[in-house]
């Protein structure tokens, strides 16, 4: 392939003539393919990178040796790459219950990343966890739920990208220059009109499921939404699920919405009924197993919040909050992990309940208070669920 369509650097250029070495010049011919079918003219250079198809449990045995291949090739990221959430906690896996050839596969998986340079943070919020982009910043990432944080509530440039597509932009430092990193592109295509008080993060995640699945790959534009940031990390995962929402604004409150023209795009309205309906389609179970909270994976004021909701309390189920290795070591120094362990809950991470292999574990109903885990958990790890907010899971299972 000669890339001819797409202006490239010199150094893109040595690349793909094979000077950085074998696996460097496949991934960058991948990146000018992506450019040609997509109509870019050249690349851009990203200042970070984030990648998904992490767990053993999506990538299997055809990952791992990819994986394990390039890696044995020394071949390096060059710019801040992280990674997405690993099928277990990558240090506490056998308390938690984990098996074991499970957790053999899945740290050769780690191992192969670190040796090319990625920081393994395991999770869906890397922003929580020192990969954080500032406004107009290009990058490349790959979990849709970050992407989604991102592009409208940091403001930074992205596409969705794939698993292989974020890898060889981390090791080439450049992407195709299309979609979500031109301006002209992050135009809204269609006003919600949001009729209904909302509350919880719940309400925001079964708000997201509605959204999604109306608008697809659209660009919504909220009126009347007033929203907190985990609030928003909620949204966006959910439309991300249901939907393929890269990029959202909300009027008043995300960093380019003021930007924006909405008075030529059609506008949809949501209602109290409509919310309530998509409760219903995400409840299928009746009584939990496990319940589990953190997705995406809990910040730090989400994890105050459940230490002081079960101070001096009991629960009668098991509980997981997952969340990044990073905001876990912040909660713990502040005594927050003490207090929802001593109450019977477990603070997990590196992992989530969509991730790892509940299937295998025992557990056939999962309670969440996410829009994005209720609508991926039954197909991705055959759970019943329940869907409520995470205060009125929790006072179900407190004693
Ligand atoms: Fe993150 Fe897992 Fe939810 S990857 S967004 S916690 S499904």
């Amino acid at each position: 392939m000669s890339g001819q369509q797409i202006k490239l650097t010199d150094e893109q250029q040595r690349m793909l003539d094979g000077t950085a070495g074998e696996v460097a010049q496949r991934l960058m011919r991948l990146l000018v393919r992506l450019g040609q079918v997509y109509g870019a003219d050249r690349m851009v250079q990203i200042s970070s990178a984030q990648i998904s198809g992490v767990s053993y449990k999506s990538i299997g045995d055809p990952g791992l040796e990819f994986l394990e291949d390039v890696a044995c090739k020394g071949v390096r990221v060059q710019v801040q790459t992280t990674l997405n959430p690993a099928g277990m906690d990558l240090e506490d896996w056998r308390s938690l219950g984990f098996p074991a050839d499970f957790a053999e596969r899945q740290q050769r998986i780690i191992a192969a990343f670190e040796s090319m340079g990625v920081v393994p943070t395991a999770t869906c919020t890397p922003y929580l966890a020192g990969n954080r982009p500032g406004r107009g910043d290009h990058i490349a990432w790959a979990e849709s739920s970050a992407v989604s944080f991102a592009n409208s509530v940091l403001g930074a440039y992205t596409n969705r990208e794939g698993g292989p597509s974020a890898l060889a932009a981390a090791v080439c430092g450049c992407t195709p220059l299309h979609g979500l990193h031109l301006l002209e592109n992050r135009r809204p295509t269609i006003r919600i009109a949001v009729e209904v008080e909302l509350g919880s993060r719940a309400d925001f995640g079964a708000l997201g499921i509605h959204v999604g699945r109306l608008v697809r790959d659209g660009i919504p534009y909220f009126t009347g939404l007033r929203a907190h940031v985990d609030q928003l990390k909620a949204l966006g995962a959910a439309m991300a699920a249901s939907g393929a929402v890269a990029l959202y604004h909300v009027e008043g409150l995300t960093p380019e919405a003021d930007q924006h023209e909405v008075d030529t795009v059609p506008t949809l309205t949501v209602t109290r009924e409509e919310i309530d309906e998509a409760y219903r389609r995400l409840n299928t179970g009746g009584r939990p197993d496990l319940v589990c909270l953190g997705c995406p994976h809990a910040s730090l004021d989400e994890i105050a919040e459940v230490a002081d909701r079960l101070q001096g309390r009991r629960v009668s189920t098991p509980l997981w909050v997952c969340t990044s290795r990073a905001v876990r070591n912040s909660a713990a120094e502040l005594g927050l992990v003490e207090v929802i362990e001593q109450a019977g809950g477990r603070v997990v991470a590196d992992t989530c309940m969509v991730v790892a292999p509940m299937e295998r574990m025992g557990v056939g109903t999962t309670a969440v208070d996410s829009g994005k885990a209720a609508h991926y958990l039954p197909g991705m790890c055959q759970q019943q669920v329940v869907f409520s907010d995470w205060n009125t899971l929790l006072e179900e299972v407190l004693s």
